[in-house]
């Protein structure tokens, strides 16, 4: 069997697309509260207020918080290894720099928490994922300011000392890399400052992000042995479109602007690369006294990443390609299909980034998000039959196993996407769904909440049953 016993399957989720109760039990708003939704077609905005008679789909999302306990359920007869969920930073400190935080808040995870245990679920707690406080963002530009690195820490302090007895594993920020992807606001709540470029807001708040994650480390460290705390790298990997030398060149360099991300967090220091990057975008990092020791010190226990797709990188890259999946101008991929928001399926490449980061650092890695977001549709006796959900999935699990099996990977743990229906990131649509358990909700915000359990669900249980086995 390839798939080691004690392997964590199970589900993965983030506080701002699930939980909802953006204003209850003295929650404070972070800045996916104030995001409007949008669609394959138009980009969601980021408001800096909270607007009177604007949807906004974060808000209410799809309810984990007065469903935790029926979600966990589900979970539970899954045989769900681990969930991957994220703590609301705001939940915990409404402004985000406060000094005392919100017990209500405290109090919801610690139960969530308890509630996992009863399944012997093991929590996999993401500490930011894209869920900023948004009065961090506006008063301080976000992780610009290096005053979050202090915010961030004592939020990491409370938490940790609150959870010791129930999560061992910690992510300290969620795709870490994305926030070099065009507009920096969403994974850093920054926003440009006159007279200084983009590139530089975008990699000094990236280096505010890296000290808060190593004192993350350091302190679990010390104080928490038995914590891991792994970083999260978002799949933004690269294909060369041909094997044209630029294209190769284009290739090498989209990647190390994605693995820049890793070689901080993992090896710890601003290597030849990073420097190379840095020099050619025109930035000059700030540094004080002992950065460079904290960073050095700080390095992650494994790495965790989302993986959905592959993006081919080009010279030529014509903007009028652009994949709607990635956000990011590059031409198709004749080998692959995509999915109907453009995301092309490639679970061959999962297996390449496997080998490739686990070359590269040689520290346990966690597939922390896969899956397919598809429209789904519920019949009339309340099933949901996602035949290409199980086909995607199977496809992936093949190629793990493949992965551990003969290349002698250190695989951890596998949580797909959504697993209970949640708001998607990108469009912001309820209708591109991940679920293995349909949520009664559409795009405008209607619907129950009612749970359904879609095809895909006895499926999964099946293979997590059987380790992975029994993929049919
Ligand atoms: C990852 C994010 O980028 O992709 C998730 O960590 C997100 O928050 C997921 O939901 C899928 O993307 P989308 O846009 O389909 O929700």
């Amino acid at each position: 069997m390839a798939f080691p016993k004690g392997f964590l399957w199970g589900g993965a989720s983030a506080a701002n697309q699930y939980e909802g109760g953006w204003d209850e039990g003295g929650r404070g708003p972070c800045i996916f509260d104030a995001i409007t939704a949008g669609s394959a077609t138009q980009k969601r905005e980021f408001h800096s207020e909270i607007k009177e008679g604007v949807y906004y789909p974060n808000h209410t999302a799809t309810d984990f918080y007065h469903h935790y306990k029926e979600d966990i359920a589900l979970m539970g007869e899954m045989g769900f290894k681990t969930f991957r969920m994220s703590i609301g930073w705001s939940r915990i400190f409404p402004r985000g720099d406060e000094e005392t935080p919100n017990e209500e808040g405290l109090k919801f995870y610690e139960d969530v928490f308890k509630e996992l245990k009863k399944y012997d679920i093991e929590p996999l707690v993401t500490i930011l994922h894209y869920e900023t406080p948004l009065y961090l963002a506006n008063e301080y530009n976000g992780w610009y300011s290096r005053k979050l690195v202090d915010f961030y820490y004592h939020y990491v302090e409370t938490i940790f000392e609150r959870y010791k007895d129930y999560v061992k594993y910690w992510l300290t920020f969620n795709e870490i890399n994305c926030i070099a992807i065009g507009d920096p606001y969403m994974a850093g709540a920054c926003k440009k400052v006159d007279g200084v470029s983009l590139d530089q807001v975008t990699y000094q708040a990236a280096h505010h992000q890296f000290l808060a994650s190593a004192k993350t480390v350091k302190l679990a460290h010390e104080k928490y042995p038995q914590f891991k705390v792994g970083m999260m790298l978002g799949g933004l990997f690269f294909y060369p479109n041909t094997c044209h030398p630029l294209d190769m060149l284009e290739f090498q360099k989209m990647n190390y602007q994605q693995f820049y991300f890793c070689d901080l967090q993992c090896r710890g220091y601003y290597n030849n690369h990073a420097k190379a990057l840095l020099k050619s975008k025109g930035v000059v990092i700030q540094m004080e006294d002992g950065d460079e020791e904290l960073l050095r010190q700080g390095t992650v226990d494994f790495i965790s990443f989302s993986y959905y797709m592959t993006i081919n990188a080009s010279v030529s890259a014509n903007p009028e390609l652009a994949l709607a999946g990635s956000g990011i101008a590059s031409p198709r991929n004749p080998y692959l299909t995509a999915t109907d928001w453009g995301m092309e399926i490639n679970p061959e490449g999962m297996r390449y980034f496997l080998n490739e980061l686990y070359d590269r650092y040689q520290l346990p890695l966690f597939v922390v998000e896969n899956g397919l977001g598809a429209v789904d549709e519920l019949t009339e006796d309340g099933k949901v039959h996602d035949p290409y959900r199980i086909d995607y999935l199977r496809e992936h699990i093949k190629v793990m196993d493949k992965a551990i099996s003969e290349d002698g990977i250190d695989l951890m743990g596998y949580t797909s996407w959504g697993c209970i229906d949640c708001i998607s990131a990108g469009t912001g649509e309820m209708k591109k769904r991940y679920g293995y358990v349909y949520v009664d909700r559409d795009d405008l915000g209607n619907g129950s909440l009612k749970r359904y359990k879609k095809d895909s669900f006895d499926w999964y249980k099946k293979v997590i049953a059987s380790n992975g086995e029994d993929l049919d």
